[in-house]
């Protein structure tokens, strides 16, 4: 008898259909995926929306961003080739995730980092699964060259999403929404960095259709922040700013993927900026209780400004991904909250004094 509190398999295992592997395939996994999609009617209120609104939390996967579920397909179908040694170029969850992985699997893991512009938390996990980690004086699109150039030398296996297995892995959050809901929403909206997740859920929808597993095909609602919006602007950028360091990339790898996916879908990628992302940020928190990393912001943020100018029906269904965990960049979050504790005697008199009561 089968036990009905079975563990969920990890996404190879339970989409293995739609994925590039056999039998001989040897599965890593941290068990990934399966990650909540969560109504939000609060925010939707706050925002002045007539929809319904999901986030699909990627923030819950094994080491807290989307990126587990591409990662679990490329160290996979790197150790069914023997490889002994990952590398890839990342603004932290990438790193984290390889790191992660490679330690399941028995490899090393080796990480190039843009220096100084790498969220705290990321950091400290790629460090605790013995990653090396390698500050480059530059940024991600720097870092991801030498990647390339270390990738055709052969001495390790590229795990960026330049490596298409990336790509087919993350394809599976589009497949779980449609799983959940029984169809493809009206819109999804998701943050635009390297360009890798866009691509994806594009694809996934569409398999997913193809398949007869759902009728809709949602518009695609990327979302850049000003300062690195290569895509927007139609030329790469070559010192890319922004507070969302997850997506401070100024060249993105899947550059044609991300444009097709917006015009195929009868979607768009826009740009947001740093304000307005940090604005929905603390939002999100306080009216959900929805504790998402700076990056994850940049999508709501949009939905504002769509919303504002009435560009999204009364009664559509909204979905968006919420890539990355809060608690990866505790230093934004102390900031922008600009609460500080008070400091009080250990009484009950000093605690109802500071609350003024
Ligand atoms: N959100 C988060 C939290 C990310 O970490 C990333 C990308 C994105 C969104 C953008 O996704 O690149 O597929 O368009 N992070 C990569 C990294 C670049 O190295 O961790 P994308």
């Amino acid at each position: 008898m089968s036990s009905p509190n079975k563990p969920w398999p990890g996404v190879i295992r339970r989409y293995a259909s739609f994925l590039p592997v056999t039998d001989q395939t040897p599965v890593i996994t941290l068990h990934e995926g399966n990650t909540p999609l969560i109504p939000v009617p609060r925010f939707v209120e706050k925002i002045g929306g007539k929809f319904d609104l999901f986030l699909k939390y990627e923030a819950l996967n094994p080491t807290c961003s989307f990126k587990d579920r591409g990662m679990t397909l490329a160290v996979s179908k790197a150790a069914e080739r023997g490889a002994k040694v990952v590398v890839c170029a990342s603004t932290g969850n990438t790193s984290a995730s390889a790191a992660a992985y490679a330690a399941r699997a028995g490899m090393q893991s080796v990480v190039l980092l843009p220096k100084g512009k790498i969220a705290l938390g990321k950091m400290a996990q790629a460090l605790m699964y013995g990653a090396k980690a390698i500050s480059i004086d530059g940024n991600f699109d720097d870092a991801l060259r030498i990647v390339r150039e270390l990738g055709e030398t052969g001495i390790a296996e590229v795990v960026n999403s330049v490596n298409p297995v990336r790509i087919e892995g993350q394809k599976t959050a589009a497949f779980e929404i449609c799983d959940v809901l029984g169809d493809g929403p009206d819109f999804h909206f998701l943050p635009v960095g390297n360009a890798g997740n866009i691509t994806a859920y594009w694809r996934g929808f569409k398999e997913y259709a193809n398949a007869g597993l759902s009728d809709t095909l949602p518009k695609m609602m990327g979302w850049q922040a000003a300062g690195a919006a290569p895509l927007v602007l139609g030329h790469p950028v070559e010192k890319p700013e922004t507070v969302a360091t997850a997506i401070r990339i100024g060249n993105p790898a899947s550059w044609d993927g991300a444009m097709n996916a917006a015009s195929e879908s009868g979607g768009s990628i826009r740009s947001v900026t740093d304000e307005q992302i940090l604005e929905a940020y603390a939002l999100l928190a306080r009216t959900e209780g929805i504790f998402v990393e700076p990056a994850c912001a940049a999508p709501l943020a949009g939905l504002i400004l769509a919303t504002r100018a009435g560009e999204i029906p009364a009664g559509s269904l909204i979905t968006a991904t919420m890539t990355g965990h809060g608690l990866k960049d505790p230093d934004t979050a102390i900031r922008v909250s600009g609460i500080v504790p008070i400091e009080v005697a250990a009484t009950k008199e000093a605690v109802l004094g500071a609350l003024g009561l």
